[in-house]
């Protein structure tokens, strides 16, 4: 008799301790270490405010997130699927690295109608304001620069330029012109180059 009601006891108990933990309706229950379940949200593109906290590890003591930011950079020289022809191995703002492009790169893209329209509509948002529509080196911008700076596409300077060499002075600038590699993907600054051969000519 004794035994059943131990039995009774220890039912009971085990119950209730384990209805305790069960979480339901508005009682989440009781969890134990929530930092396991819960992780904090912290917006990928923040900087978070606790970056202050530090763990100690065999006497050295490290900041946790150092730098404060919430999203980690890629490892350098990562490259995003896709994106290999972003690539592009020629130092910037040296004559012969410029030249070596002209030699060794060669339009990618076939010339039809629909390159050259793309490479128009690029041109017309990226160049023109210096370079004018034509190519003549006279946009609203251009004039401002002092005369005979922003070259005409009709002289032999561009001329002489080739394809691989007008790819890398929109990919890196020239000069005392910026560069565009980070403003118009590879597809589109060989259009542009088409449309540049275009201009010449017309
Ligand atoms: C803000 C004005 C400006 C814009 C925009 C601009 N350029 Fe230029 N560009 C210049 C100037 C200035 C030069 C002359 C640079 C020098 O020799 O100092 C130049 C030179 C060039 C040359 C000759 C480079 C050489 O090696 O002689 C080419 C080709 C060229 N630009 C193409 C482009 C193309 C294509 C775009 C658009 C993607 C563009 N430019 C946008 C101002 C501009």
């Amino acid at each position: 008799m004794k035994s059943l009601k131990l039995i009774y006891v220890a039912a009971f108990s085990a119950t209730a301790l384990f209805s305790a933990c069960v979480s339901e309706g508005e009682d989440p229950g009781v969890e134990y270490a929530p930092d396991m379940y819960v992780s904090k949200g912290y917006e990928p593109y923040s900087q978070v405010a606790d970056q202050e906290r530090s763990i100690t590890f065999q006497g050295e003591t490290y900041l946790i997130n150092k730098d404060g930011k919430t999203m980690r950079e890629p490892v350098e020289g990562t490259i995003a699927r896709g994106k290999l022809d972003f690539i592009f191995n020629y130092a910037p703002g040296d004559v012969d690295e410029k030249e070596r492009a002209g030699r060794e790169l060669s339009n990618p893209l076939p010339l039809t109608q629909a390159n050259l329209e793309a490479g128009r509509r690029h041109y017309n948002i990226n160049c023109a304001p210096c370079h004018g529509d034509k190519g003549l080196g006279d946009g609203l911008v251009g004039q401002k620069y002092p005369k005979g700076l922003v070259p005409s596409y009709t002289t032999d300077r561009i001329h002489n330029l080739k394809d691989g060499s007008l790819y890398y002075v929109v990919t890196h600038g020239w000069n005392m012109m910026g560069a565009y590699g980070k403003m118009i993907n590879p597809t589109e600054r060989w259009q542009v180059v088409h449309y540049i051969n275009y201009l010449e000519q017309n």
